[in-house]
């Protein structure tokens, strides 16, 4: 085979495999706008859109990469506009949150051109608490804030819509301040107000951040009337990895968008370095492409460098070809120091078998 009917086969393969992993299907992104140059990561349906079927108009997307607004401060706008460019289409930020500027996501993917409907918006409401370090009061906000809970979700929700300049939030998730769980009956009160919401279409799917305890969310989730389909957690050996959570995500179709994964206890993949070496990818590409590879999960980022950008979207396509077989994806695992027991598989799985042949399929867009 030649090598232009060689690397025709290689994409076919991936395209096959990339709609097959997860079992979705993936629908390439057309527009006429600037961004349409860059390869756009895919919208796929999410499987686990049955659990919030009473949402009369909202879409429910799954990405394995989104793009974070943690700390971009001033530089929200340009670098959404840029994530978006580079191919990103999940944007991740929070109402009312000293750390995130949402009317710079609003700005930024305004300015992309891109439609409102190929992109997937998703905020977060925390509890009004001017005495907590997250918490930021908003120019727009009475001099008195609500007291209630319910008031305080109404008004979160409000503002996040006119900052991100939309009729309607893709998912909205209730934030657990600094992986502290929220008093329960406050949570419960604030989620039949976000209830109500995804039944006006006004919200997508529903999710918490911060959860790693698996009777609180059998109990919780049991609660509720519209189920949680995203649970947003660290990745983090002072979490176990989430390990003791895998069944429960399972078990619920629960979409799990991961942050920490390079700033956290992975020291930016170097655990596997060597590993990522032999690849020809980096070690950050590595870790994102591992967490990518376990099933239902999408890496968070909020990168401000474009090749970081490049480089992530990157992983994003072809991480289905990175890991050539299950035992190397738990190679990966125990160099990380995730401890999976015996009993239960590493969730997902290493998307195409390539029998021997151990040629690189990933490649950086720099050099390693
Ligand atoms: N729910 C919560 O409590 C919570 C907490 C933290 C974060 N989050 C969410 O998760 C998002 C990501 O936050 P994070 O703390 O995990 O990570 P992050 O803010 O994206 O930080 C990642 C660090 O890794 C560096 N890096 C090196 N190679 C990279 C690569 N290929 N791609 C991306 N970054 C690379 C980045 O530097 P460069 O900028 O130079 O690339 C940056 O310093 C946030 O924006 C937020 O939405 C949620």
């Amino acid at each position: 085979m030649g090598m232009a009917a060689a690397a025709v086969a290689v994409m076919v393969i991936l395209v096959t495999s990339i709609q097959t992993i997860g079992g979705v299907i993936d629908k390439p992104i057309e527009s006429d706008s600037p961004a349409k140059s860059a390869t756009a990561l895919t919208l796929s349906s999410s499987s686990s859109a049955s659990a919030s079927a009473s949402a009369p108009t909202a879409l429910s997307y799954k990405t394995p990469l989104a793009y974070g607004s943690n700390k971009l401060g001033e530089k929200t706008g340009e670098l959404v506009e840029q994530a978006i460019a580079t191919g990103f289409r999940h944007f991740v930020t929070a109402g009312h949150h000293q750390k995130h500027n949402e009317t710079g996501v609003g700005i930024g993917w305004k300015a992309s051109g891109i439609p409102r409907n190929e992109l997937f918006l998703q905020t977060s409401f925390i509890p009004f608490s001017e005495s907590h370090q997250d918490f930021k009061k908003q120019p727009s906000d009475p001099e008195e804030l609500p007291s209630t809970i319910e008031e305080q979700v109404r008004l979160s929700i409000q503002t996040s819509l006119t900052a991100l300049q939309t009729d309607h939030i893709d998912a909205l998730l209730f934030n657990n301040f600094r992986a502290k769980m929220w008093d329960t009956d406050e949570i419960v009160k604030a989620w039949k107000v976000l209830e109500d919401y995804v039944d006006k279409g006004v919200l997508g799917q529903l999710g918490l951040t911060s959860v790693h305890d698996v009777e609180w969310f059998e109990r919780f989730y049991n609660s509720t009337r519209i189920k949680p389909t995203i649970i947003q957690n660290r990745f983090h050996s002072n979490r176990k990895y989430d390990v003791p959570m895998q069944e429960t995500f399972a078990k619920h179709d629960i979409w799990v968008q991961r942050f920490w994964l390079l700033n956290g206890s992975s020291g930016m993949g170097i655990k596997n370095k060597d590993m990522a070496k032999i690849k020809g990818v980096t070690p950050a590409q590595l870790m994102l492409g591992f967490a990518m590879s376990m099933g239902s999960e999408t890496c968070l980022v909020g990168t401000k460098s474009l090749q970081h950008m490049k480089d992530d979207v990157e992983i994003a396509k072809c991480y289905p070809a990175l890991f050539f077989d299950d035992e190397e994806r738990k190679e990966y695992a125990q160099k990380l120091g995730m401890k999976q027991p015996k009993d239960q598989p590493l969730p997902g799985r290493s998307g195409i078998d390539y029998g021997n042949d151990k040629t690189p399929k990933c490649q950086s867009t720099q050099e390693i």
